[in-house]
C-alpha cells in the first residue's frame, strides 16, 4: 500500500505526462539542438541516441524503482534503503545542489522565452532580416534588466505551482499541453523542410562525420542524454516516490524516454534547415533557437499567431521541468528539514533567484552551472543510481519491485548486468575521457 500521507498521481497517464513533463523542456528545444551544432550535428545524435537507449532507459528505471521503494525524497531514499551506506547519500546532496544549479540558468533561459513571447505578441519579431534578428538576441541577452525581470517572473509561477502540491499543480498542466506542443513542432518541422536549402540542414543533422567525435563530443552527448531525461540527479526518484504500485515502472520509463527523444530530434529537424537556409552557424550557442525560428514564423502564413502559440508552448514546457527541479529541493527541504511546504518552496526559490541573477549578469557563471551540471554532477549520479540498483538492492529487490503492478519483469537481468557493470563502467570512462583525465594517465 501506498503511504497514506504521500501526495500521488492519479493514474497511468498523469504518471507519464508528468514524466515526460520534466523530461520535455528547454533540454530539448533549446540545449539539444545548440549542443548537436556546437558538437558537428550527425555524429553527435548518433553517440546521443546510444546512450538514451543504453544508458539513460535502465538508468531511469532504476530512479524510479528507487523512488517508489522508498517513498521518500532524493536525499530519504537512500538514508531509508541503506541506512549503512552514507556514501549514497551524495546523490542526494549533488541532486540537490545539480537543481540548484540547473534551475538558475534554466529560469534564464526561459525567461528568454518570455521575453520572445512578449515579442511575438507585440509583432516584434516579424519583417526582420536574419542579421537583424541575430543582433536582437545578442543585444537582449547581454542586457541585464529585461532578462533579470524574465527571470524573475519565471521563477515565482514555477514556485506558484510547487506550492500548490504535486497532483493539483503538476501533473493538471502537463496533460493536455504536451501533445499540443508535439502538434505545433510537427507543423514547424514540415515549413522547415520545405525551405530552400533544407537538405544542407538535415544532412548536418542526419549523416555522422565521425572524425568529429572526439572524447569531449561523447560527453556532451552523455550529458545531454542525463539531462534531457532528467536523470541522475533525483527528479524522476522523487516522482517514483509519487507513483502507485500499481503502475508498470517499465512502461512509464519507455514512453518518457521515447516521448522525450521524438521531441528532441524533432527540434532538430525544424532547426537546422533553417540555419542553414538563413544563413546562421550551426555553433552559434544558446542563442540558437532565438536566431533561427523566428526566421521561419515570418516566412510562414499565420506566422503571427504560430509564433506567439509556440513560444507559449515553450514558456509551459519549460514550467513542467522546472517544476519538478524546485520540488527535488523543496521535498528534500520538507522531509528532511522538517519545512512547511509553502516556506520550503519560497526559501528554495528565493535562493535559486539569486543564482540566477548570477547567471544573467555573468556569461561565465551561466556557462560553468550549464556545463558542469550535465557533464559532471548528472554523470557521476548517474554511476550511483546504478551501483545502487545493481549492486546495493540487488536482482531480488529490483525484480520485487518492478513486479509490483502484478506484471512479470523478464527483462530484470538484462537490467542488472547493465546496470551493475556496462553503465557505471561506460559513464566512468567516457567521464575520464571527457575531461581528459585517461590524456594524462596514458
Ligand atoms: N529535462 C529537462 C529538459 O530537458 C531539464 C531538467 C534536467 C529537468 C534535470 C529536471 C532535471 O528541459
Amino acid at each position: 500500500m501506498d503511504a497514506p500521507s504521500r501526495d500521488s498521481f492519479s493514474g497511468k497517464f498523469g504518471v507519464i505526462a508528468a514524466a515526460a513533463g520534466s523530461a520535455v523542456g528547454l533540454g530539448n528545444i533549446w540545449r539539444f539542438p545548440y549542443v548537436a551544432g556546437e558538437n558537428g550535428g550527425g555524429a553527435f545524435l548518433l553517440v546521443y541516441l546510444g546512450f538514451i537507449l543504453a544508458i539513460g532507459l535502465p538508468v531511469m528505471l532504476s530512479e524510479l524503482l528507487i523512488g517508489r521503494k522508498s517513498q521518500k525524497n532524493v536525499f530519504g531514499a537512500f538514508k531509508t534503503l541503506a541506512p549503512d551506506k552514507p556514501i549514497f547519500m551524495s546523490v542526494g546532496i549533488m541532486g540537490v545542489g545539480a537543481a540548484f544549479m540547473i534551475l538558475a540558468f534554466y529560469a534564464v533561459v526561459a525567461g528568454w522565452t518570455l521575453e520572445y513571447t512578449w515579442l511575438a505578441v507585440q509583432d516584434g519579431l516579424a519583417g526582420k532580416t536574419s542579421a537583424e534578428l541575430s543582433t536582437l538576441f545578442k543585444s537582449f541577452s547581454s542586457s541585464t534588466v529585461g532578462p533579470m525581470v524574465w527571470m524573475v517572473v519565471f521563477m515565482v509561477m514555477t514556485a506558484g505551482i510547487v506550492m500548490g502540491g504535486v497532483k493539483n499543480g503538476i501533473e493538471k498542466y502537463t496533460k493536455i499541453l504536451m501533445p499540443m506542443l508535439l502538434v505545433i513542432i510537427i507543423v514547424l518541422c514540415i515549413k522547415a523542410i520545405t525551405l530552400d536549402g533544407a537538405e544542407k540542414g538535415l544532412l548536418f543533422l542526419f549523416q555522422p562525420d565521425f572524425s568529429k567525435v572526439t572524447g569531449s563530443v561523447i560527453l556532451e552527448a552523455l550529458g545531454q542524454a542525463f539531462f534531457s531525461l532528467s536523470i541522475g540527479m533525483g527528479v524522476i526518484a522523487t516522482y517514483g516516490s509519487y507513483i502507485q504500485k500499481k503502475e508498470n515502472l517499465l512502461a512509464t520509463a519507455f514512453s518518457v524516454s521515447v516521448a522525450d527523444t521524438l521531441i528532441a530530434v524533432l527540434a532538430g529537424i525544424a532547426i537546422f534547415p533553417a540555419v542553414f537556409a538563413f544563413g546562421i552557424k550551426p555553433d552559434a550557442g544558446p542563442g540558437l533557437v532565438f536566431e533561427t525560428l523566428p526566421n521561419v514564423f515570418n516566412q510562414m502564413v499565420g506566422g503571427y499567431l504560430f509564433s506567439i502559440a509556440f513560444f507559449v508552448l515553450l514558456v509551459i514546457a519549460a514550467l513542467t521541468s522546472s517544476v519538478s527541479l524546485l520540488e527535488v529541493v523543496v521535498a528534500y527541504f520538507c522531509e528532511e528539514l522538517k519545512m512547511k511546504r509553502k516556506a520550503a518552496t519560497a526559501l528554495a526559490a528565493g535562493l535559486i533567484t539569486l543564482l540566477g541573477a548570477l547567471c544573467v549578469v555573468s556569461q561565465d557563471v551561466f556557462d560553468v552551472f550549464d556545463k558542469t551540471s550535465s557533464t559532471i554532477l548528472l554523470p557521476l549520479g548517474g554511476i550511483l543510481i546504478a551501483v545502487f540498483a545493481g549492486w546495493v538492492l540487488g536482482k531480488n529487490k529490483v525484480k520485487e519491485e518492478l513486479e509490483a503492478h502484478g506484471g512479470k519483469a523478464n527483462y530484470v537481468s538484462v537490467l542488472i548486468f547493465v546496470v551493475k557493470i556496462v553503465a557505471p563502467i561506460a559513464i566512468g570512462f567516457v567521464f575520464l575521457k571527457g575531461l581528459g583525465v585517461l590524456e594524462l594517465i596514458f
